[in-house]
């Protein structure tokens, strides 16, 4: 298995809203053509933070999907954000080594915990996160931060949980 972990920096502006627009393509309410741009114009404007905060999956000679997150509140915890994998590839396995290495890589630099959310009907990636040890939360517990997210689905991995 030819996979490997690489650098935004490495691609030019309009990876990640062509990643976005395939990896939801089975879903008109998902497409957000505006918000894919907004987020490839954030990460090709910001490329230092993108490369710290992310990363582009590959396999072979082929770009198979990407990571990031939000690492501003750490130590205390770090944001899962947009991730996904090409339609294509999808249920290969990709996308839940894709996040296995965000994790190590946030675990790596010290946060106490991961948060991400998702939809009710993004089963894929509840299996994803489940499955690399996200812990689902109960919804009346979300602190303001969570529920301005507008997500139905939310998890947390505690890295100090024995
Ligand atoms: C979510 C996504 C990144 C998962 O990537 P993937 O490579 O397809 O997922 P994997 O093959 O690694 O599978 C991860 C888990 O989901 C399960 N899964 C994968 N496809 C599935 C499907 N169609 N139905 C049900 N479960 C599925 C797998 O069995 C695996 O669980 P397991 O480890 O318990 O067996 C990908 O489907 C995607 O890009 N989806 C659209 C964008 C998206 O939803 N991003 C997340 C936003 S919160």
């Amino acid at each position: 298995m030819d996979i490997h972990f690489t650098k935004f920096s490495n691609y030019n502006r309009g990876l990640v809203a062509d990643l976005l627009s395939d990896a939801y393509a089975f879903d008109d309410k998902y497409m957000n053509i505006d918000q894919f741009r907004e987020s490839d114009d954030f990460w090709f404007d910001n490329l230092d933070i993108a490369d710290r905060c992310g990363f582009v999956t590959t396999l072979g000679s082929e770009v198979i999907g990407f990571i990031s997150w939000d690492p501003r509140n750490m130590p205390a915890y770090a944001i899962i954000g947009d991730n996904c994998i090409v339609t294509k590839h999808k249920g290969e396995g990709y996308g839940k080594l894709q996040l296995q290495e965000a994790v190590n890589r946030i675990a790596e630099n010290g946060a106490k915990k991961i948060f991400v959310s998702t939809n009710i009907d993004l089963v894929p990636a509840q299996r994803m996160y489940e499955s690399v040890g996200f812990v689902k939360l109960d919804n009346s517990t979300l602190e303001s931060w969570q529920i301005a997210q507008n997500c139905e689905v939310y998890y947390v991995m505690d890295m100090c949980a024995g």
